[in-house]
């Protein structure tokens, strides 16, 4: 049943998007010297190595972290997660939300790391232990049960990643009553929701991103979405682009993702653009 390996993705256009953010999030939360929690529902493997079979079958980083890797960023949001990304280029590795996470967060802070396929979470608990890191907390277990389980944490401030593979159309459900039940529990909670764009071949899933962030827009708190098209729309395009649901954002997160954006849009392909759009907020 579970057959996604990130792997193949890893440091794709998508990714480059969605660990930007996770970043803009970890790095808003840290400007006060206050602990705080992070959730990685959909944790993967954590650490990519980029020349072994899996990475290497499509080289999905060379559209993705590869095409800019090497340019001098003017946003300060760019410039964090370049200069943490070219430490692990150097050794043909891209890291995962888990090792962005690690890397980023104090002594004081909580990481929650959940994944649920049993090969992939060896390979999560492996590559933190590579990482020295042997204070988070690695869970072989459904990452939208734990995070119900494991929230809201002491004290009250904190984060969630949800970045589930969509391969069951039921994923998109999943996602909103897993939102539903966190916010009941943690209004404060900002959470982080990855999705694809998919095109028509898709069958029921195309359009599926598209209301639930709907659905999620409609929980009540300030939401906006980030979505990255690298090519047309067409009905046999696949995977076109990909977004973020971003709710309870921090403040200027918007600002601070289009400054990043604006920089590496034109370098991910002549078609691509990106739309920051809020669906909620709170003025
Ligand atoms: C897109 S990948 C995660 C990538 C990772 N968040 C990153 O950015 O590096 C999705 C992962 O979710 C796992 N998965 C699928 N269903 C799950 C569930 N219900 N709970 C936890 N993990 C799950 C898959 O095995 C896969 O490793």
């Amino acid at each position: 049943m579970l057959s996604y390996q990130h792997a193949f993705h890893a440091g794709n256009h998508a990714d480059v998007i969605k660990h930007l953010c996770w970043m803009g999030v970890i790095n808003h939360l840290k400007k006060k010297n206050k602990p705080f929690t992070l959730y990685d529902t959909h944790s993967g493997a954590g650490l990519y190595q980029l020349d072994d079979e899996l990475a290497a079958k499509n080289k999905e980083y060379e559209s993705g972290v590869d095409k800019i890797a090497t340019i001098s960023a003017s946003s300060p949001l760019l410039q964090a997660y370049l200069s943490l990304c070219n430490e692990f280029l150097s050794v043909k590795q891209y890291p995962g939300s888990p090792a962005i996470s690690a890397k980023l967060k104090r002594e004081m802070d909580v990481l929650h790391l959940m994944e649920l396929h049993p090969a992939e979470h060896e390979k999560l608990d492996d590559a933190m232990w590579k990482m020295g890191d042997d204070q988070s907390h690695v869970h072989h277990r459904d990452g939208f049960e734990g995070l119900i389980a494991l929230t809201p944490p002491v004290p009250n401030r904190g984060a969630v990643l949800i970045d589930p593979p969509y391969e069951r159309a039921s994923e998109y459900q999943d996602v909103v009553k897993a939102a539903k039940k966190v916010l009941a529990r943690w209004q404060q909670a900002q959470i982080v929701v990855w999705y694809p764009l998919l095109s028509e071949r898709a069958g029921a899933k195309s359009g599926a991103s598209q209301h639930m962030c709907e659905t999620l827009s409609a929980l009540g708190k300030p939401c906006f979405t980030i979505e990255v098209t690298v090519m047309e729309n067409t009905a046999d395009a696949g995977m076109y682009g990909s977004g973020l649901c971003v709710i309870n954002p921090p403040w200027q997160l918007d600002v601070i993702m289009s400054e990043a954006l604006d920089e590496i849009t034109p370098l991910l392909g002549e078609q691509a653009s990106y739309n920051l759009n809020w669906l909620s907020s709170d003025d």
